[in-house]
């Protein structure tokens, strides 16, 4: 895994939208569909703008690229200005020129969330492999909606939401906890692991404690972030205050002065 510390939020957007455009550069010059995928939340928001910006300015083009998202709020009806399919198109895929039928995300409005899982995870595994997969981490250290105690082999299910985690997001509910649903579809940990580079995005204090446990701890359901410790491509980027609580931060600091000029993320 490779921890890189920056002292600012978008000092991390600019690394996280360089391992995307990195990322999916590569597997469209190797010819096939590029499956990016997309977490919501306020983490990777710095990263999205930064690759808006890249598109705008610079010409980076997403054309041939399908988007599939980490997980979605189960009861929202289809266009809820919160289910995530909308919060993707409204901050990211809509300004990349991505036509709404190549952004994906599990149909938290289905009859049967169940079967709408099973659903997901297959439309998954056919388009797949994520070439990159955008994640954020909970102050708990959940991973997509997969909650402490979730197995790390998990595929794509129904969850329950902790109460910390309704309140965490009551912000985006207009701060009313009884409006943030409490069952979610999420990709599994074992799902999120058929990505072929995993990039998390973690800024402020109130990660620093969920960062530490996921990099440094040991690997374990308690901190379903902590799954990230068996990929073989995990890129973590934390701001100074997201990496607060971690023991090897002058070593991680100095691997990243020291790359190597092709490393690349
Ligand atoms: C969102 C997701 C969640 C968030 C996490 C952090 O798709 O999967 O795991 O990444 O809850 O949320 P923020 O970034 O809002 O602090």
């Amino acid at each position: 895994m490779e921890v890189v510390l920056l002292p600012t939020p978008e000092d991390c957007g600019r690394v996280v939208a360089d391992a995307v455009a990195g990322s999916v550069l590569a597997a469209l010059a190797g010819g096939g569909p590029v499956v990016l995928g997309l977490a919501t939340g306020s983490s990777p928001l710095l990263a999205y703008r930064e690759l808006l910006r890249r598109h705008r300015e610079e010409g980076l083009s997403f054309t041939g690229v399908q988007a599939f998202l980490l997980d979605e709020y189960v009861g929202l009806p289809a266009g809820h200005p919160e289910s995530y399919r909308e919060v993707i198109r409204r901050e990211l895929t809509d300004a990349l020129g991505l036509d709404p039928a190549v952004v994906h995300g599990p149909d938290g409005s289905a009859a049967d969330p169940l079967a709408a899982a099973r659903d997901y995870e297959r439309r998954l595994l056919a388009a797949g492999p994520v070439a990159v997969q955008v994640l954020g981490i909970g102050a708990n250290g959940h991973l997509g909606f997969n909650e402490p105690g979730s197995s790390l082999a998990s595929r794509t299910r129904v969850k329950t939401l902790t109460e910390q985690t309704r309140r965490d997001n009551a912000r985006f509910f207009g701060g009313d906890v009884d409006a943030v649903p409490r069952h979610v579809l999420t990709q599994g940990l074992g799902t999120i692991l058929g990505a072929e580079h995993l990039v998390l995005v973690a800024t402020g204090e109130g990660k620093a404690a969920a960062v530490a446990a996921a990099v440094e701890g040991p690997l374990t359901a308690s901190c379903p972030a902590s799954v990230l410790q068996l990929h073989p491509h995990a890129t973590v980027v934390v701001d100074e205050a997201a990496g607060s609580g971690l023991a090897r931060a002058a070593h991680y600091r100095y691997v990243l002065g020291h790359k190597l000029a092709d490393q690349g993320w």
